[in-house]
Order: C-alpha cells, then structure tokens, then sequence
C-alpha cells in the first residue's frame, strides 16, 4: 500500500500513545527509517505487520487497531494534503459513499500502483437514515477499518454513525456488506445574532 497509509497508522500511534511507543513499533517491526513515502507503494505486509504488532504490543485485537485507524483516516487525509478532495466529493454520509470509487479512481491518477477498494451503496433510506454499503477488495481482513472509516465520516459530517457488518467475505471472493445507521446532524449550537 502507498506510504500515506503508513504514515496515518504512525501518525495514529504517536498520537495517542507517544513517541516512545512508535519508536518501540518501529524496532519490533524491524523497520531501518523512521517514516515513510507517502508516494512510495510499499508491500502490503508491511501494513498488516504494522497493525499486528501494534496489535501486540498494546495488548489490544487488530480488529480494534483497524477500526480506530479507520476514524484516524478520514481526520488524517483531510490534514495531510487532501482536504479539499474531501471537501468536493459530497456534502453528506450518502453523497459521499455514493462518490468513494471515483475518488479512488482519481487518486490512481497520482498513484498509479494504487489498488483501490470499491463500494456499492444500495437501500438509501433518507427517513429512516439507513442504507447498505457493499465493500469489494483483494486484500483479507480490513472490514473492521471499513468501519472505523464509516465513523469518522460520521463525525466530520456530524452525523453519528453506526455501522454493523452484516456478511463477511469468504477466503475464495466476495464482499464485506454493513447495515449503516446515521443520526440527524447535530444542530449547530450558534450564538443568535
Ligand atoms: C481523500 C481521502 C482518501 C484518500 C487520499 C485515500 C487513499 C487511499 C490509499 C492511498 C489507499 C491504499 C491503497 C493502495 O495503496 O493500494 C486507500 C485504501 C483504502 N481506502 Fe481510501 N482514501 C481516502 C478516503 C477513503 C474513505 C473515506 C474511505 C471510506 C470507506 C476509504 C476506504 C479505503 C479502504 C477500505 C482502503 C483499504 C484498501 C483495500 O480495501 O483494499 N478511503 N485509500
């Protein structure tokens, strides 16, 4: 995966848990740099050996590291150079699920090697705010990112979400698929003037 992934779980882990604590990551891993190219696609085991010893080393399942790595995600893109792509592929939850495969498809344009998930979102029901979300990748286990990711959405668009996996993919194909709740914005507590 591009470096920008592993530069987020980095950033996630000096954050909440210090310095030291990347450092001791970082030797257990067995990396020789401190940081990574965030243009640069690195091997995929890197990624999962990251989140597994992280996994390890605080005590804690991957599932957990994943899912808060996914709320980490869309906090950290939007800081580090991708705002405004954000900001332009919708204005709501819905809007923006519905535009996730072209804003992949337009990273690849500056990541070639990028092998982007895709996502088909069905059963938008705008008066109950539900809807099924379809999640296709080659890689195994990232479901549970998938829903840290729903989350943070939720919180950039305040609009907490809560999002349950409702059919897991199987070792020879398919899709992970989320029953995905949303909750009414959180009006904006404003001065009256
Ligand atoms: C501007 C914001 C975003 C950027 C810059 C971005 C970029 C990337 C990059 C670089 C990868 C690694 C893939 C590779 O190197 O082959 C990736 C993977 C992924 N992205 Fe995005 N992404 C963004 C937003 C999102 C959002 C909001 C979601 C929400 C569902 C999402 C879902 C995923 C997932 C689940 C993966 C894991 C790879 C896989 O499933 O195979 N991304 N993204």
């Amino acid at each position: 995966m591009y470096g920008l992934v592993n530069r987020g779980i980095r950033e996630m882990v000096i954050k909440q848990c210090g310095d030291a604590a990347w450092d001791a990551l970082s030797e257990k891993v067995g990396l020789e740099w401190n940081d990574f190219s965030a243009m640069e696609s690195y091997p995929d085991s890197l990624t999962y050996e990251l989140v597994g010893a992280a996994a390890e080393m605080l005590d804690t399942p991957a599932e957990d590291i994943l899912k808060a790595f996914g709320r980490h995600w869309v906090l950290y893109t939007a800081r580090s150079g991708y705002g405004e792509m954000m900001d332009t592929w919708g204005d709501n939850l819905v809007e923006f699920l519905d535009s996730l495969n072209s804003l992949h498809a337009r990273l690849r344009l500056a990541m070639p090697q990028l092998q982007p998930p895709s996502f088909e979102v069905t059963d938008v029901d705008t008066r109950e705010k539900t809807l099924t979300l379809k999640y296709f990748s080659d890689r195994p286990a990232l479901a549970p990112m998938v829903v840290g990711l729903l989350e943070g959405l939720g919180e950039r668009f305040e609009t907490p979400v809560e999002a349950e996996q409702v059919k897991e993919k199987t070792e020879t194909g398919g899709y992970d698929e989320f029953f995905v709740r949303w909750a009414e914005e959180t009006a904006d507590v404003a001065l009256p003037c």
